[in-house]
């Protein structure tokens, strides 16, 4: 896998006991890219974000990241590889103020880098850096999302999987949320998103996938999928 893709789901199969969530999906992302993955809702987008952070193991298939197999490995060592995930629904900690919840984002690094990586986040998000003292439960939805991404970017992600960031946001919010993705890949990140918010996801991602039921059913450039007929009926609302 010398010049093969950054990371790489091989045929991977997941379970939740007898209901099979996932059937052979193989996903590939190079590095760089924004890639994202589309789905109605039970498609098991979450299920394949969730098995690439290690919180669900594959009955089958393999996972790759930068020429490693990592299936076998657990979540903290993902995280300590550099693929982190946003979890779908935000899971700040309310009680917790802005600045103990990124905090929490960074497990056992401390010192500098720390500092460094918050100053950086309380940069992409001025906001977050005025309401540093408040705590988590009280910022508005679109507030505790970018909470929710610089969380993120505090483990220091090369890979970084969003799950629906957009979702139940004000519009003003989404684009914030959309241009911030922009913002950390120009930076060098590696972003998989999955959105159910079809028309911005592909204008910002270069390529994507379309899962239903547990299997992926087109994989192509983002402008293809934009083109395409079953696209524009089931994710873009055209006739
Ligand atoms: N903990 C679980 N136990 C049993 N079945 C589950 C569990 N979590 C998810 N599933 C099932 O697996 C399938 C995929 O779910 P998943 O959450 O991955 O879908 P999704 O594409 O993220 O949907 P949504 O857009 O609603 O978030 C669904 O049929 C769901 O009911
Ligand atoms: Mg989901």
């Amino acid at each position: 896998m010398d010049n093969g893709p950054f990371f790489k789901l091989d045929d991977v199969s997941v379970s939740y006991g007898p209901i099979e969530a996932l059937r052979g999906v193989t996903v590939e992302v190079h590095e760089g890219e924004v890639v994202c993955l589309l789905g109605a809702n039970g498609a098991g987008k979450s299920t394949t974000l969730m098995t690439i952070s290690g919180i669900l193991k594959p009955q089958a298939g393999r996972k790759y990241f930068e020429g490693a197999d990592i299936t076998s490995l657990r979540p903290d060592k993902i995280v300590a590889r550099g693929i982190v995930q946003v979890p779908e629904g935000r899971r700040i900690f309310p009680r917790m103020s802005v600045a103990e919840n990124l905090e929490m984002g960074t497990y056992a690094r401390r010192g500098a880098e720390t500092k460094r990586r918050l100053g950086r986040v309380f940069e992409l998000f001025p906001v977050l850096a005025e309401r540093r003292t408040q705590r988590g439960g009280t910022l508005s939805g679109g507030e505790q999302q970018m909470l929710a991404i610089a969380r993120g970017l505090m483990a220091g992600p090369r890979l970084l999987l969003l799950d629906e960031p957009s979702l139940g946001l004000a519009p003003q919010y989404v684009e914030a949320i959309f241009d911030t993705l922009r913002r950390i890949n120009a930076e060098g990140i590696t972003i998989f998103l999955v959105e159910q918010n079809a028309a911005m996801a592909l204008e910002v991602a270069s390529r994507g996938y379309v899962m239903e039921t547990g299997s992926v059913v087109l994989a192509d450039t983002s402008e293809n999928l934009r083109r395409d007929d079953g696209v524009r009926k089931a994710y873009l609302g055209e006739e």
